[in-house]
């Protein structure tokens, strides 16, 4: 059985812990973690089950795949004083934001075999999309990963570049975009009298609906969904047709330009 170490114990580490616990894919014997500070390791410890490390040496001395669960910015401090008890037999998988593979093996050179994945918060309720890059061609390192994160969500494999960065912004960053949408209709739904509760249960059960027909229906375009509540000249058309007059799309696109920025700013390790 292969052991994981989560150098990190913050809101992601977490997550994937205890889904990968709750969906019986890993069982919390064959996980060890460390952190920086201790209150939220030793409550982890507790709910779980998993192993608490003594610090981040002895999480490489116990686990084989070894995740990296800081924040970009404290991954040099976090790696570089133990980058020299990895060894060929590691595996790491990176969680860090803009951090390419390029630069992690420059980080851990004794490692051969480097992860990169970019979940979203939705990990929680295992429906996340988690991009995913490996070092090489290895065909075997896929199937690890795949076989590690299937239980959390939709894994999409994605070379490193434009295309990972598109996938961190849309679907990462991506959650907090649709949770703003979200509160946008709130709002407008309490401006029309309806109480908070009333317009958060609205708003989550349209978004919902909208979703899971999409999920259900996956040879159907989002264009032929929309079609099919489109009637000419009623109420959804005088909607969007001011939604396209105001260049929603376009705003959007330039705010996805800016975060797109903000994560080759965080990538960089110097
Ligand atoms: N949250 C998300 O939705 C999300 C989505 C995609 C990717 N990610 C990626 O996931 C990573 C973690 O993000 P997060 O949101 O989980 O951050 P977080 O909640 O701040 O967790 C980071 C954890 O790392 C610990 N840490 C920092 N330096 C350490 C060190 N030297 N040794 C051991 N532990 C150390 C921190 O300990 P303390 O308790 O001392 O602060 C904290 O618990 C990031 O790289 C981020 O890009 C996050």
């Amino acid at each position: 059985m292969r052991t994981y170490g989560f150098l990190g114990a913050g809101h992601m580490s977490q997550a994937i812990i205890r889904s990968l616990i709750e969906s019986a894919s890993v069982k919390p014997e064959h996980i060890w973690v460390s952190n920086r500070s201790a209150g939220k390791l030793d409550r982890l410890v507790e709910q779980t089950g998993v192993h608490k490390a003594a610090n981040n040496e002895e999480l490489i001395d116990k686990a084989e795949v070894i995740l990296l669960g800081v924040k970009p910015q404290d991954l040099v401090t976090a790696v570089e004083p133990i980058a020299s008890s990895f060894d060929g037999s590691h595996i790491v998988v990176s969680l860090a934001a803009g951090v390419s593979l390029q630069n992690l093996k420059k980080l851990i050179p004794n490692v051969n075999q480097l992860i990169r994945i970019m979940p979203n918060a939705a990990v929680k309720v295992r429906r996340s999309v988690i991009g995913c890059s490996v070092s090489g061609e290895a065909l075997w390192l896929k199937t690890l990963a795949q076989d590690l994160f299937k239980p959390l969500g939709e894994i999409v494999f994605v070379e490193e570049g434009e295309a990972f960065e598109a996938l961190t912004v849309a679907c990462s960053s991506g959650i907090g975009f649709v949770y703003e949408l979200m509160e946008y209709w709130q709002d407008w739904l309490m401006d029309h009298d309806f109480s908070s509760e009333e317009a958060r249960r609205m708003t989550v059960g349209t978004f919902m609906g909208a979703a899971l027909m999409a999920h259900e229906t996956p040879l159907t375009t989002i264009e032929e969904l929309q079609n099919k509540v489109v009637s000419k000249k009623g109420v959804t058309a005088a909607g969007l047709d001011s939604i396209r007059e105001l260049e929603m799309e376009r705003l959007l696109r330039i705010s996805f330009e800016k975060a797109v920025m903000r994560d080759r700013e965080l990538g960089r390790l110097d």
